[in-house]
């Protein structure tokens, strides 16, 4: 407490999607990070089970991507995005494009994964403007979609307690496609559910009710993480794709989480073989180091809106001060190059099937009511308590935080997604503690 504010060294700080009276009345700090460990100010080590928020792939301090940020910083700490270049920028873009799919290797930098969001709805518009479909201006997300926290991304976004207030506000046109989990048909689902690739033909009802010709893009999340770690059944995106390109509407694949390597492929686009027309990513883009966000878009998108405009004028007036920052742009080229010399995909797919049986051992333990995985994630639904829903969710993050272990709670589904770089002892202590903790709760 400052004697002459009378505030705590607390007070200042406005946390984001945190229970902030709560949280300073007991604070969790974390001062220090090294590979699979974080560690509290009293040099307690606590095993990431998050990847931070799910963003650091290759584990924490990575020695190549500190390296290539302090030197780029010492060398050239900024340079302006608009009409100007730097080498990083443009080494950073080619290798990033060389790991994508198919020819989705245009790629626009912006600063976080909200911003990628709010970047590739406004090309699927811009797409279609500059072939001379204007009416293409509707937007179609899905319920419990989580895609970031702009006012594009927030209005696609389907979580109830994210858009509420703000509904008013949202883009004329946006619609939803149901959501795809039924704890009937799926609980404990080994990987994607059987049961449910029917689901995406709510896409044709939302074409019949509204016509193709004002639909520009669909956006949803291979995975759906942050609204309770929701898998695509076998064949629903597949089914997506074929019925979007049926009426010329765009297919986003938000893979902010699902990108570098988290379902054991450097996308879910080349795990499931499908070719969206754009990919949003974020997080291990950079190994969580420095924020950066990008959205690779197909080739013909972009020529489309290139050729659209007169030559030598702005294509595209959309951009941010930080697209393609100099040292955020050294730090996503190593971690690219970390995560393809170390083989950290192709690991993390030798380690699903392992991650997998961990997860669902705690099928028995107490308040569990599912399991669901897939790839190095791990949902594990906890029955809600009688007194509100998310409580046990939040409890446990507390206890399991105390006991050495960082998970995530969305509501009442515990997240696990360790860092890639996560061994059998790591995994085994991860679920240990929850299972613990678990039976240590009400
Ligand atoms: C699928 C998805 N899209 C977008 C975002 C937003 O990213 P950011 O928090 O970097 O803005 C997130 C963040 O968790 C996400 O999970």
């Amino acid at each position: 407490m400052s004697a002459r504010t009378g505030q705590s060294s607390f007070d200042a700080l406005w946390m984001p999607f945190t229970a902030n009276r709560r949280f300073k009345a007991r604070p969790r700090m974390l001062v220090s990070a090294d590979g699979m460990y974080y560690q509290t100010p009293e040099g307690r080590p606590v095993l990431d089970g998050t990847a931070g928020l799910w963003c650091v792939n290759a584990g924490h301090r990575h020695r190549r991507v500190i390296e290539a940020v302090q030197r780029q910083v010492a060398l050239l700490d900024y340079a302006p995005a608009f009409q100007m270049g730097h080498p990083v920028e443009f080494e950073a873009a080619t290798k990033l494009a060389a790991i994508l799919p198919a020819d989705l290797d245009r790629i626009f930098f912006t600063t976080s994964g909200s911003d990628a969001v709010d970047t590739a709805l406004k090309i699927a518009v811009a797409y279609h403007h500059a072939r001379g479909e204007t009416t293409r201006t509707r937007l179609i997300g899905r319920e419990r979609g989580y895609h970031g926290v702009n006012f594009g991304g927030t209005s696609v976004g389907g979580i109830a307690s994210n858009r509420r207030i703000f509904s008013s506000l949202q883009p004329a046109g946006i619609d939803h496609l149901s959501f795809t989990y039924d704890l009937g048909k799926h609980a404990f689902s080994r990987g994607q559910p059987e049961w449910g690739a029917h689901l995406a033909n709510d896409l044709e009802r939302i074409v019949a009710l509204h016509d193709p010709s004002t639909i520009a893009a669909v956006i949803v999340e291979p995975l759906a993480a942050s609204g309770g770690v929701l898998i695509s059944p076998k064949g629903y995106l597949e089914r997506l794709r074929e019925i979007s390109a049926k009426y010329g509407i765009l297919l986003i694949f938000d893979e902010v989480i699902t990108g570098f390597g988290r379902l054991g492929a450097a996308f879910a686009a080349e795990k499931f073989g499908i070719t969206p027309d754009m990919i949003t990513m974020a997080k291990g883009l950079t190994n969580g180091t420095i924020p950066m966000g990008a959205v690779a878009v197909r080739r013909h998108i972009h020529d489309a809106v290139l050729g659209a405009a007169p030559e030598g004028t702005i294509e595209f007036f959309h951009g941010y001060t930080y697209s393609g920052h100099p040292v955020a742009a050294a730090a996503a080229s190593a971690a690219i190059d970390v995560y393809k010399d170390e083989g950290l995909f192709e690991r993390a797919a030798e380690l699903a099937p392992y991650f997998a049986d961990a997860a669902h051992s705690l099928r028995n333990a107490k308040h569990v009511m599912d399991v669901r995985n897939l790839g190095l994630v791990a949902g594990i639904e906890l029955k809600p308590r009688q007194d509100g829903v998310g409580i046990r969710g939040y409890e446990t993050l507390v206890r399991c935080f105390e006991a050495g272990v960082l998970v995530r709670a969305m509501a009442d589904t515990v997240g696990l997604s360790p860092p890639l770089i996560a061994g059998r002892k790591h995994i085994d202590d991860m679920f240990g503690m929850l299972r613990e903790v678990l039976e240590s709760i009400e």
